[in-house]
């Protein structure tokens, strides 16, 4: 695949999982699931890359590497600011990362921990490891952060029995020594391992007096779109144990539960394409800034993609995306937002009718903004043609928003070719935001409410049109913002050079 600039990946080999997300001296550190050794999973290791927008990154060299009895897993960063775990050293407190060590032999999983003085460049592995064994196979992904409220001041470790299906929360005072709190589940989507939870407060509509709690469960398979997916849970978390706010009904594994999208439509999802995995938030960002990046692969396939044989590669990162809550439809939702690159106007339009199909753009960009506002006027729905990859469609009968990218997918992996959907409701007017790269796209609804995060086939240069489905529409906006020349700053030894 051409490297792209638009979404992040690493110059060469494997890359899954956003790890140890932290904002630390004016940088966002973006840590990853990384084998320096290939293409492919294995020798798992984290490597790095920093930015100071969450767009342009910086690749830097492997942050944390596999030993020779251990990979080094998923996991997260926090700042130690008052040196509670006493690896700092006099005036430096340090970054220390928390992770699996996963010794895939003997199949063990463990938590271990890391620390930094050099700002996150260079991590000493903790002498103590592991500081946390519950003696199991598949006890892996904690998310540290630090507790304030009406319970005291704590880290807290939110983690998985993966197998199990249960979150598992910890508490400690130094990072080191860890105390069982509570566990959370299996509930709601169980069709898969749960792996990579987060656990974070957010003021709905922004009032400071109504702060609720997400939980963020990835499992694999069993997400809403096939394969990999993420739920969501709004509740409360008292410093001990997190309660959702509703009733999600138990879940029934074996009673065919997990394959219902009935049921899984009762769950909330952070997304609903097939690319938008593991994602996790920063650290070091106050409350209100909950910044969020996900992997754009699907176990499924990851493996399986296509790589220039020059430098192979294969994983790419989603945009980041800011979250809030909002109150939408009667409930409590996630309203997710991309950060996205600069981009320059090069078409829009305004006022365009459409039965038949329609073109609105001769060529598309390789990498753009979409913005469009489509009024039904008579039709039902629509189907957006982009660039022969991707097909946009609502139907306002159904209710329903969907991305087909069955068009070219004969060039990928087996099970690749998909159309996902979200339901979002009969409406007359339907605006989205769509970040379209050569290879993958980001399509944002309802506020950003619902999303759907697709690799595509490689796209050749095409244009975009529209038609109404049974009648016609009306085109009241069509927007394509390229995106400016990202320039590519490549690997680097040291994190002083800031990119262009
Ligand atoms: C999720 C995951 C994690 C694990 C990591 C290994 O994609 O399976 O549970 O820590 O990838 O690379």
């Amino acid at each position: 695949m051409t490297p792209s600039l638009m979404h992040f990946r690493p110059a060469r080999n494997w890359m899954n999982d956003p790890n140890g997300l932290v904002f630390h001296g004016g940088r966002y550190h973006l840590y990853f699931q990384y084998n320096p050794e290939g293409a492919t999973h294995g020798f798992m290791s984290w490597g790095h890359s920093s930015s100071t927008d969450l767009v342009r990154w910086e690749e830097h060299p492997v942050a944390i590497r596999y030993t020779d009895e251990h990979e080094i897993f998923s996991g997260s960063v926090v700042f130690d600011e008052h040196d509670t775990s006493g690896l700092g050293a006099a005036g430096t407190p340090p970054l220390v990362a928390v992770f699996t060590l996963a010794d895939q032999v003997a199949r063990h999983q463990a938590q271990g921990i890391a620390s930094s003085l050099d700002g996150g460049r260079s991590w000493r592995l903790y002498e103590g490891n592991p500081v946390l064994d519950r003696g199991s196979a598949d006890f892996r992904d904690p998310k540290v952060f630090r507790y304030s409220g009406p319970a005291g001041e704590y880290w807290v470790m939110v983690a998985v029995e993966a197998v199990e299906r249960r979150v598992v929360l910890y508490r400690s005072d130094d990072l080191k020594t860890w105390a069982y709190l509570s566990d959370y589940g299996p509930r709601g989507a169980t069709g898969g391992v749960w792996e990579c939870p987060d656990l974070f407060p957010l003021a709905v509509d922004g009032d400071p007096s109504e702060v609720r709690w997400v939980l963020l469960i990835s499992l694999n398979p069993g997400g809403i779109a096939g394969g990999s997916g993420t739920q969501y849970v709004i509740g409360f978390f008292d410093g001990v144990r997190f309660v959702a706010d509703e009733p999600i009904p138990p879940a029934a594994p074996g009673e065919g539960w997990e394959n219902s999208r009935v049921q899984l439509e009762a769950c909330d999802w952070l997304d609903h394409g097939r690319d938008f995995y593991a994602g996790v938030t920063f650290s070091g960002l106050p409350d209100e800034e909950r910044i969020l990046v996900a992997w754009m692969s699907n176990w499924d396939y990851a493996g399986l993609l296509p790589v220039d044989v020059g430098s192979p590669q294969r994983g790419a990162m989603a945009l980041a995306r800011r979250l809030s809550l909002v109150r939408a439809d009667g409930r409590v939702r996630l309203r997710q937002e991309a950060i996205g690159p600069e981009v320059a106007t090069i078409v829009a339009r305004a006022d365009v009718r459409a039965e038949g199909p329609v073109e609105l753009i001769g060529e598309l960009p390789d990498r753009c903004r979409i913005d469009v506002c489509v009024r039904l006027d008579g039709a039902d729905g629509f189907d957006l043609n982009l660039g022969d990859t991707s097909i946009v469609g609502y139907s306002a009968a159904e209710g329903i928003l969907w991305l087909d990218r069955r068009l070219a997918a004969d060039t990928m992996p087996d099970g690749f070719a998909s159309i996902e959907q979200v339901r979002i409701g009969a409406h007359g007017r339907i605006e989205l935001v769509i970040w379209l790269d050569r290879d993958a796209i980001e399509v944002f609804a309802s506020g950003g409410t619902r999303t759907i995060t697709d690799l595509l086939p490689e796209r050749d240069d095409a244009g975009a049109s529209i038609a109404g489905r049974g009648g016609s529409v009306l085109i009241e906006r069509f927007e394509v913002g390229a995106v400016r020349d990202l320039v590519s700053t490549g690997s680097s030894a040291d994190m002083k050079g800031q990119t262009a």
